[in-house]
């Protein structure tokens, strides 16, 4: 075992009940402690799929996850505690306050109570949120639910944290906020893996990304990399684009 990997992807394959074609297909990716690691591809390249099956909430078809070291087939227990998952739907309780969605969570993980005041009151500070933790999430606006989501994704503060499409649907200083939160999350050695449709922000954001196509790999490096190594793109949306090509998915 390398001690270095955070999620080794070895294999995996899932084929949906009553598709023909896999949503994931042979995928195997190395993802190592400390990267900013994006998952891209067009919609339907299985980014969520492969997302879904690390958190486990589907099981794949075949093949294997190791987080940490850790079998998700075997030690699931272990590593609900590694990882934090702040998924595409937001999901959270419309009719509790903030307060009470992000403490709701954070038992759930076993916090205790004092720890988890004082953890709710800094992230909700951070985020921007402090006049809205006694809001009910009904009358929020999506802006102000991803960040309550983001955070009730990372509230027992893993060592790993996976987020899918985390700034979807939401103003440019919303975006901004959760991009510098998780850089800094980052720069104290959390291990970020995210998915998104927004090239210029994986150029900045990632160490390393994978651009997925019809749940297959298509491409692996470091943002840079890649540009470099298609001399005729100067971003990386011009080496999406080439990548995977024009036309559109269903
Ligand atoms: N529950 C499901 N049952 C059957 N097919 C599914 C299911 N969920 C996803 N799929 C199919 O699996 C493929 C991969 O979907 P997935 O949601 O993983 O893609 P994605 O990369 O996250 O796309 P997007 O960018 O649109 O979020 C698609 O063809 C999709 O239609
Ligand atoms: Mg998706």
């Amino acid at each position: 075992m390398d001690e270095k990997i955070a999620v080794n992807i070895r294999h995996l394959t899932k084929i949906y009940k009553g598709s023909t074609e896999p949503a994931v297909d042979d995928l195997n990716l190395q993802i190592y402690k400390g990267e900013f690691y994006g998952l891209l591809g067009p919609n339907g390249a299985g980014k969520t799929t492969t997302i879904s099956i690390i958190s486990s909430l589907i099981k794949p078809t075949k093949g294997e996850v190791f987080i940490d070291g850790y079998d998700l087939m075997k030690d699931l227990p272990a590593i609900k505690r590694i990882i934090g998952v702040v998924p595409q739907e937001i999901a959270l309780y419309e009719k509790l306050t903030a307060f009470e969605n992000l403490y709701y969570f954070g038992r759930l993980y076993g916090i205790n109570k004092s720890d988890l005041h004082r953890r709710i009151d800094f992230l909700l500070e951070r985020l921007g949120l402090v006049k809205y933790k006694f809001t009910k999430l009904i009358n929020c606006s999506g802006g102000i639910k991803r960040r309550i989501n983001l955070i009730a994704g990372m509230i027992h503060l893993p060592k790993i944290l996976i987020l899918d499409e985390p700034v979807v649907g939401i103003d440019v200083q919303s975006r901004n906020l959760i991009k510098e939160f998780l850089k800094e999350l980052n720069k104290d050695n959390t291990t970020i893996i995210y998915t998104s449709h927004i090239m210029e922000d994986a150029e900045k954001l990632c160490s390393r990304l994978s651009i997925l196509d019809y749940g297959k790999l298509v491409e692996q490096g470091a943002p840079n990399e890649l540009i470099n190594k298609n001399s005729d793109c100067s971003s990386l949306e011009d080496v999406f684009l080439k990548l995977t090509g024009q036309s559109l998915r269903d």
